[in-house]
């Protein structure tokens, strides 16, 4: 059932009669018009400004058989669809590079209203290309924030209960480890849209190949080798500098995004500075030293990886016991500390 201000006014006998307040607002008792009495809580939360870069709710239904959230329309659907097609299809549509450059732009700042704008704190658990919509201009608003608490959901998800969150492949180290999460989670996760906005492909995707088959991994090593210009050109042929250079920025924030430790993370406010190259980006350091052997080539870690991410899309094991956090991945922290100052403004 929706009310109107106006209805609620009027049930209220215009918040006449006041039952207490606590911390979410005050409680004011009222009559529907069938006669059924009411507890009026008017919540305190107040949007202090129109925030374009989420989609918005205009209703809900909650009766006994049917629960229902009603959104906005979103003309051009999911960024998915965009990138690498629904269900294995094929892309809807090939977007030119300054198009998906404003997508990571915009939904960086819709995740960054949710982190640090709003009166109260969301994270989202789930950010993922399925949940970036667009408009018929394709500006991208992010969806489905808030629901990460309503329970249980369908088994492509991983189980709330059982200590993971999130969607397999988007989900933080973290959050399939059963360690505490924060809001650094979704900055992982998006990191991992970034890859895929890069690559315009799923970022692990068994099509190619072992050596390219976890697309991130294979984007540290180009960069490890001095090689970035590889993962560029995956953006598309015949860029100008100026869009080759962004597409650089975005893998290294996307490295630094993918950090195993969350405080290695940077904030969303400072992943909107440097996309938008308002702010150096420090040289990121490994994100795989948890998936990666040192000593040996690529394939030993890419059976490790497989491992973990086949034992991680495991919705019923939930929780990774094999995975061991190798010392190195504990060896940034002084670049850790470089990344908290240049966070800071
Ligand atoms: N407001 C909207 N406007 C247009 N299309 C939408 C809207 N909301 C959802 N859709 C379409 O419905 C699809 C299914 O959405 P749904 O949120 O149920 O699944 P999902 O995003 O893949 O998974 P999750 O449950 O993790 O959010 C989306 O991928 C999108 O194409
Ligand atoms: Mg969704």
């Amino acid at each position: 059932m929706r009310f109107s201000s106006e209805q609620l006014a009027s049930c209220t006998r215009n918040y006449s009669s006041e039952l207490g307040s606590g911390g979410y607002g005050v409680v004011y008792r009222g009559d529907l018009p069938n006669g059924l009495p009411v507890a009026v809580k008017v919540l305190k939360v107040s949007m202090n400004k129109k925030v374009q870069e989420l989609v918005r709710l205009y209703g809900f239904c909650f009766d006994m058989d049917t629960k229902a959230l009603v959104y906005e329309f979103l003309e051009n659907g999911s960024l998915e669809k965009y990138l690498y097609g629904e269900e294995d299809g094929k892309p809807a549509a090939r977007l030119e590079w300054k198009t998906l450059h404003g997508i990571a732009v915009g939904t960086a700042k819709g995740i960054r209203y949710l982190h640090e704008e709003c009166q109260q704190r969301i994270v989202h658990y789930d950010i993922k290309p399925a949940n970036i919509l667009l408009t018929g201009d394709f500006t991208p608003k992010v969806a489905d924030f808030g629901l990460a608490r309503l329970g249980e959901r369908e088994n492509t998800h991983m189980s709330l209960t059982g200590g993971g969150r999130g969607t397999p492949g988007y989900a933080a180290p973290e959050l399939w480890m059963a360690l505490p999460a924060t809001e650094k989670c979704d900055v992982y996760s998006f990191g991992m849209v970034l890859f895929e906005i890069l690559g315009r492909r799923r970022n692990f995707d068994p099509c190619h190949g072992e050596s390219k088959e976890w697309f991130p991994r294979w984007a540290w090593e180009r960069y490890e080798q001095g090689e970035i210009d590889r993962v560029v050109s995956c953006c598309g042929d015949g860029m100008e500098k100026a869009d080759r250079e962004k597409a650089e920025m975005m893998c290294k924030v996307a490295l630094w995004c993918v950090q195993f430790q969350p405080a290695a993370r940077p904030t969303m406010s400072s992943v909107v500075r440097m996309l938008e190259g308002e702010m150096a980006i420090v040289p990121p350091v490994n994100p795989f030293h948890y998936v990666m052997d040192s000593s040996s080539s690529g394939s030993s870690s890419s059976a490790l990886w497989s491992g973990s991410y086949q034992s991680s899309r495991d919705t019923t094991a939930g929780r990774n016991s094999e995975l061991s956090v190798s010392p190195a991945a504990k060896s940034t922290d002084p670049i850790i500390e470089d990344v908290t100052r240049a966070d800071a403004p």
